[in-house]
């Protein structure tokens, strides 16, 4: 279906969640169902089913789901509209092991055809952890849940593997149920409307095309730095850490945005070719590169905002001599024409100093340069920041004449913020991602070979981490930039991390 989703009118759709009780379900799966109704994106026929063991009625789950949506709505309380949106849930008490819960399904979907007079969209979101994908899989097929490809889709949340064979063997059981097309492997980042806009920056404008290569750029950073730390998911993170939680994914989605070639159209296996070609050209990790182009970190405790805050090892469900990294930061090479011997730095942490996403793209030097060194004022290389959060802005650096009778230069910005630009709130990611399920758009979900080529880049990392515990963590304090070896990743190159001043709120 067309991607400028004008108001199309979907044909009644049926989620099932898996995981009904999560936080997932509450903080941004509801929720965003809820924002697409009051923005009149939903079917006229729809129906939510959360799936979880708890003995809830229907009318305890509304209940609950009331909450949540009073809790984490971007719209704030719900309103009377409430009413009507809650008639559209139901909970349905099942054990992803027991073949009766998939019946229940079957009936379920009978009743809701046989109302609506259509074969409705039926669309499975696996809100669960990664353990029970498999099952799942196995007993949709069993029960013929999935048969219509056309017509039956379903949701798979991150993590998608541990490493690269386990993703490997997730994708080839998967593909023994699903066609490649019925699966959306959720990757939030590329629901967020500063990322979507970094295709539209880069393919709707032409000024941008002859000077986006390795003639005119410098170097490229992305950093996404946050204040949280791992905030009570100690489990999950102990056998994740940095590289798996964020650079596997998010980031390297933000990369391979930036460094892809124009595609020939927005049709999404055009665009995600495209993506998965910067991921086949980027150049591996040698197993003894990665002490040179690789530096891990671990926070230790440290004040926040005025508040005392725990080191990672001494945060729940983490073993106290831990060897997981909360804090990576990659040194990579694109070795293609566009690319060629021009750095990419990466890098993510937890418990930094503060929380923002950030790529820079930071320019050459002009050739020549005619003015006096007296004239100039802070000189910098021209720099274009796109800023995906907090800050939702594209900032162009420029030098400048600054107003007065003597030539003194120095560097301002263009900007283009947002919030200025447009009115009302932005949707966020989840309501665009969801909506995006129903229509049928693939581009913003992860293809299963993507999913590979990321894990088979990083996996030398990986390996060469968990072979060989650091002997130094924790190696950086809450409120801190991170470990001083990602300092020195970047300065031996003659550059900085670049950080735009904000003011911080998470
Ligand atoms: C998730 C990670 O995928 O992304 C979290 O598991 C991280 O650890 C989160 O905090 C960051 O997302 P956002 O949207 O807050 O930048």
């Amino acid at each position: 279906m067309d991607k400028s989703k004008t108001r199309i009118q979907l044909p009644g759709t049926i989620f099932f969640i898996f995981g009904a009780s999560g936080d997932l379900t509450s903080r941004k799966l509801v929720p965003a169902l809820y924002n697409l109704f009051l923005d009149g994106w939903m079917p006229l026929n729809f129906a939510i089913i959360g799936m979880g063991r708890s003995a809830y009625t229907d009318e305890k789950y509304r209940d609950l789901l009331l909450e949540d949506i009073n809790s984490y709505s971007r719209n704030g309380k719900a309103d009377e509209r409430w009413t009507s949106f809650s008639k559209h849930l139901y909970y349905q008490i099942s054990d992803i092991g027991n073949d009766d819960s998939y019946q229940e399904q079957v009936r379920r979907i009978n009743n809701f055809k046989e109302t609506w007079g259509e074969e409705p969209s039926v669309i499975y979101y696996l809100a669960v952890a990664p353990r029970f994908f498999g099952t799942i899989a196995e007993k949709l097929a069993k029960h013929q849940l999935t048969a219509n490809t056309e017509k039956t889709r379903v949701v798979i949340e991150k993590p998608f593997g541990h490493d690269f064979e386990s993703a490997k063997a997730l994708n080839q059981l998967l593909s023994t149920v699903f066609t490649e097309q019925q699966i959306y492997r959720i990757d939030h980042y590329l629901g967020k409307e500063t990322v979507q806009n970094i295709l539209a920056f880069r393919f709707a404008n032409s000024i941008l095309e002859p000077i986006w290569n390795r003639n005119y750029i410098d170097h490229v950073e992305i950093s996404v730095t946050e204040q949280l730390g791992v905030e009570g998911r100690g489990g999950y993170y102990e056998e994740a850490g940095a590289l798996r939680d964020m650079v596997q994914n998010h980031i390297f989605q933000l990369l391979c945005l930036v460094a892809m070639e124009p595609p020939v159209s927005f049709q999404a296996d055009e665009v995600r070719n495209r993506k998965v070609d910067v991921l086949h050209a980027m150049r591996k990790f040698k197993p003894e590169d990665v002490a040179k182009n690789a530096v891990r970190g671990q926070y230790g405790s440290g004040w926040i905002e005025g508040k005392q805050v725990k080191g990672y090892r001494e945060e729940e469900n983490v073993n106290p001599e831990s060897n997981t990294e909360t804090f990576a930061a990659l040194k990579l090479f694109i070795d293609n024409w566009r690319w060629h011997g021009v750095p990419f730095y990466l890098r993510t942490g937890k418990r930094m100093h503060q929380t923002a996403s950030t790529i820079t793209i930071q320019f050459k030097d002009v050739p020549h340069m005619i003015f006096p060194t007296e004239t100039i004022e802070g000189w910098q290389q021209n720099r274009l920041i796109i800023s995906i959060q907090p800050e939702m802005s594209i900032r162009l650096q420029m030098q400048a004449k600054r107003p007065g009778l003597s030539m003194t230069l120095n560097p301002i910005d263009l900007i283009f913020d947002y919030r200025g630009a447009y009115e009302g709130q932005s949707p966020e990611a989840y309501e665009t991602l969801l909506l995006d399920t129903m229509i049928g758009d693939q581009t913003l979900f992860m293809r299963a070979d993507q999913v590979e080529a990321a894990w088979d880049l990083l996996m030398p990392v990986l390996n060469s981490w968990s072979a060989k515990k650091s002997l130094n963590f924790p190696n950086y304090s809450a409120d801190s930039w991170g470990p001083e070896l990602a300092e020195a990743l970047i300065a031996k190159d003659g550059f900085h991390w670049f950080t735009l001043p904000l003011k911080n709120k998470k």
